[in-house]
């Protein structure tokens, strides 16, 4: 196996907030092994067209504050294909970059194992979503801090929400997952969470309205994971008025709000922690891993297990959700 003397780094997909803190670990790490680093912008698309340029451990100083990537991100459709991959590896050759760390979800993970495959160049992921819907690590980067933007959000609308005795269904992102969306709901106080992954075992909506919620209390909160399995927020108020139109029903769309704002603690930590440890594991001759963190123990987690294994919600979490609204 090849000596690795440098290494490339680039965000891809969504943006998390702790992305940035993730990119200086990895350069500083980078640096302090004594590899040559490049930072790497807008993702696989700046791979191909050639947006590249060395770090030193200044190029990423008083970032670990900040939301966002500074090395800016894409959803490459270019890369997606045989050509754009060649012209990617072209431009890794040109400045003599032997190795990747790609920081991003599952479609940058799955992008990372088709390169590696076809070029046989070591990379490393990092699992960089809001969404925490990556298999083989407890959490992801940009969960934590997208969790609290939903608390904070949530809080002020029960403000309203009982002012008014409604119902509010506030719409929260991930993806195909109820992670956001249950854990919200546990961090609010709301009455339910709507998730797919039980979308389709029982009706919730049903579910709630026949758990009686309406006698004890003056107003009602459901978070709904975004997802046609639910239905969405608006599809569920839309039911909700025609079959009970004795509610006063309000929707909120979180949205983008969830993917931006200074990281949290949690989240700063967790990629310095992850961006470090993606050196040492290009350093031990790991190759397409991505690094987990399996309670508070980092991990190395192959591509495959992490884009392909199921991540079950804790059904516990649920229980307790039903427990505590009642
Ligand atoms: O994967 C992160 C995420 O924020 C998802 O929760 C959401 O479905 C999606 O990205 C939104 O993508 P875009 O920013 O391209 O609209």
């Amino acid at each position: 196996m090849a000596e690795i003397k440098s290494v490339g780094v680039l965000t891809s997909g969504g943006d998390a907030p702790g992305m940035n803190a993730a990119i200086r670990a990895v350069t500083r790490s980078a640096i302090f092994a004594g590899l040559r680093v490049y930072g790497i912008r807008r993702g696989y698309q700046g791979l191909i067209e050639d947006c590249i340029s060395e770090f030193e451990t200044q190029s990423v100083s008083n970032i670990i504050a900040r939301g966002g990537t500074i090395l800016k991100t894409a959803r490459s459709m270019e890369f997606q294909t045989p050509e754009g991959r060649a012209k990617a590896f072209e431009n890794l050759q040109k400045h003599g970059i032997d190795s990747l760390v790609v920081i991003g979800g599952d479609g940058s993970i799955t992008g990372a194992t088709i390169f590696s495959q076809e070029y046989n160049i070591p990379i490393v992921g990092l699992p960089g979503t809001i969404d925490n819907d990556l298999a083989g690590t407890d959490h992801t980067i940009g969960y934590d801090t997208a969790l609290n933007t939903i608390m904070w959000c949530v809080d002020r609308i029960r403000d309203t929400a009982s002012s008014h005795s409604r119902l509010f269904f506030i719409e929260v992102m991930g993806r195909e997952s109820g992670f956001l969306a249950l854990n919200g709901a546990i961090a609010t106080g709301a009455e339910a969470a709507i998730i797919p992954e039980i979308s389709v075992e029982v009706d919730q909506l049903k579910e709630l309205i026949g758990s009686g919620f309406r006698k004890s209390k003056n107003s009602s909160i459901v978070l709904v994971a975004e997802s046609p399995i639910t239905g969405g927020a608006m599809g569920l108020a839309e039911r909700a008025r025609k079959e009970y139109p004795e509610l006063d029903v309000r929707v909120t769309i979180l949205g983008h709000l969830q993917r931006g704002g200074s990281p949290t603690a949690q989240d700063r930590i967790l990629a310095s922690r992850m961006g470090a440890a993606a050196i040492d594991a290009l350093l031990e001759g790991q190759r397409n891993v991505m690094i987990g963190d399996d309670d508070e123990k980092i991990v190395y987690v192959p591509f495959s297990k992490a884009i392909h294994d199921d991540k079950p919600i804790d059904r516990n979490l649920l229980d307790l959700l039903r427990r505590l609204s009642i």
